[in-house]
C-alpha cells in the first residue's frame, strides 16, 4: 500500500528535478568517479558520522594501500587500523576487514549482488547495503541515512520522530516508491547531495532548492522544525589519569585496548580512572610495576557520541626495574607511530614533542 505522505506526490516531476539538479551540481567526488563496488563500499563505510572533507584524503590513501578487495583481505588488522587513525568510529574498519575477508574467501572477491548475501557481511546495514546496490549495481533501493529522513520529511512534512527505527522503515518504503527506476543512483546520491548542500539541518537554502514547488514544510513555513527526533541523553563525562610513563632507556609504555567495545585493538598510553592519591598503588595493583608519578603535562577533553573523556595527563618513571607480565609495551619515541592511536591519544602523544 502507498504511503498516506504519498497522496497527490507528484513523483515523476520530483525525480526528474532531482536528478537534473544532481547531474549539474554534484561535487567532483574521488569515489564518484568509479562504479567499482569495493571502492563504493569502502566510501559509504568511511562517510557514515563522517563529513567529506575528512574522509577524502582518508579514502585516497585506503585506494592507494588497498587498490582491490584482494589487497584488502590480506592487509594486517594493525595495518588497516592505522590507516584508519584519526577517522574515529574503528570497528568501521575492523568490520570492513572482515568483511572483505568473507567477500575472497566466499565470493571469490566479487561483491555480492544479491541484497541478503550483501546484508550478511560485517558492517553493513540497510543504509550501506542499498547505497551499494544503488550506485554499483544500479538496482532501484533506498539508501536511507539521516540526511536524508532530514530531506524527505521536509519535502512530505512528515513529523514522525526519525530516531526510531520503524519510522526508519516507513522512509526506506517511501523511496521504494519514489526512487526512479532507471537511474536510482543518481536518485539517491540527488537526496544526499540535497542533504549536504541546500537542505541542511539549520538555516536551509530553500531558495536554491530545486524542489522547492514540492516542499510541503516550505509551504507551510516550518522546513527548520523538521526533521522531529529524540534529543541526545548528555553524555556522561569520566575522568581518567594518563601516564607518559618511561622506563630506565626513556622508552615509553603504551598499552593495547581490549578487543571489544569502545576503540578496540587501538593503543593507548595507560589510563586509569581514580583518585590522584591511590594513582601509583592502582597502577601496580594493574600492571604490576612500580611507577612515581612526576609534573602535569596537560589536559585533553575527547567527546564520542555517547561519552566524554576528561583525560589529565602526568610525566611518570618506573622505580622498579622488574617488569612482571604486564601487557604494557616499552616503545622508542620513533617506534611509537607505527602503533594506531585514537584521537586524544594521539594529542597526547603530541605533549611528547614539547617535553
Ligand atoms: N554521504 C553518504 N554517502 C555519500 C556519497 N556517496 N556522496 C556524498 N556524501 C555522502
Amino acid at each position: 500500500m502507498s504511503d498516506k505522505a504519498l497522496h497527490k506526490f507528484d513523483n515523476f516531476l520530483f525525480q526528474k528535478k532531482l536528478i537534473s539538479w544532481y547531474l549539474e551540481n554534484k561535487r567532483e567526488l574521488p569515489w564518484r568517479r568509479t562504479s567499482d563496488p569495493y571502492k563504493v563500499w569502502v566510501s559509504e563505510i568511511m562517510l557514515q558520522q563522517t563529513k567529506v572533507d575528512t574522509v577524502i584524503p582518508y579514502y585516497e590513501k585506503f585506494m592507494d594501500h588497498y587498490p582491490t578487495i584482494h589487497d584488502l583481505a590480506k592487509a594486517d588488522e594493525q595495518e588497516v587500523l592505522k590507516d584508519w587513525e584519526g577517522l574515529g568510529y574503528y570497528s568501521r574498519a575492523r568490520n570492513l576487514l572482515e568483511a572483505a575477508r568473507e567477500v575472497v574467501a566466499t565470493y571469490g572477491g566479487e561483491v555480492p549482488q544479491n541484497l541478503k548475501q550483501l546484508g550478511e557481511l560485517k558492517g553493513i546495514g540497510s543504509y550501506t547495503k542499498g547505497a551499494i546496490s544503488s550506485i554499483a549495481f544500479n538496482q532501484p533501493e533506498p539508501a536511507v541515512d539521516g540526511n536524508v529522513m532530514r530531506v524527505l520529511s521536509r519535502i512530505l512534512l512528515i513529523k514522525d520522530n526519525i530516531s526510531e527505527q520503524r519510522v526508519k522503515k516507513r522512509f526506506e518504503n517511501i523511496v521504494r516508491e519514489l526512487i526512479c527506476e532507471t537511474d536510482p543512483s543518481s536518485f539517491n546520491q540527488g537526496l544526499m547531495e540535497l542533504g549536504a548542500l541546500v537542505c541542511t539541518p539549520r538555516s536551509p537554502s530553500c531558495l536554491l532548492c530545486p524542489v522547492q514547488e514540492e516542499c510541503r514544510a516550505f509551504h507551510a513555513g516550518v522546513q527548520e522544525t523538521l526533521p522531529v527526533k529524540q534529543k541526545h541523553k548528555k553524555q556522561k563525562t569520566v575522568a581518567y589519569n594518563v601516564l607518559i610513563l618511561r622506563d630506565k632507556e626513556g622508552n615509553i609504555g603504551i598499552e593495547q585496548r581490549p578487543n571489544k567495545g569502545l576503540l578496540a585493538n587501538m593503543w593507548q598510553f595507560p589510563m586509569i580512572s581514580c583518585h590522584l592519591d591511590v594513582l601509583e598503588k592502582m597502577f601496580y595493583t594493574k600492571h604490576g610495576i612500580e611507577i612515581k608519578r612526576e609534573k602535569k603535562i596537560g589536559e585533553v577533553k575527547h567527546v564520542f557520541s555517547h561519552k566524554v573523556w576528561d583525560l589529565t595527563v602526568y610525566e611518570a618513571v618506573i622505580i622498579d626495574a622488574v617488569i612482571t607480565d604486564s601487557p604494557l609495551q616499552f616503545v622508542s619515541h620513533m617506534e611509537l607511530d607505527r602503533y594506531p592511536f585514537s584521537v586524544s591519544h594521539i594529542k597526547i602523544k603530541e605533549f611528547l614533542s614539547k617535553l
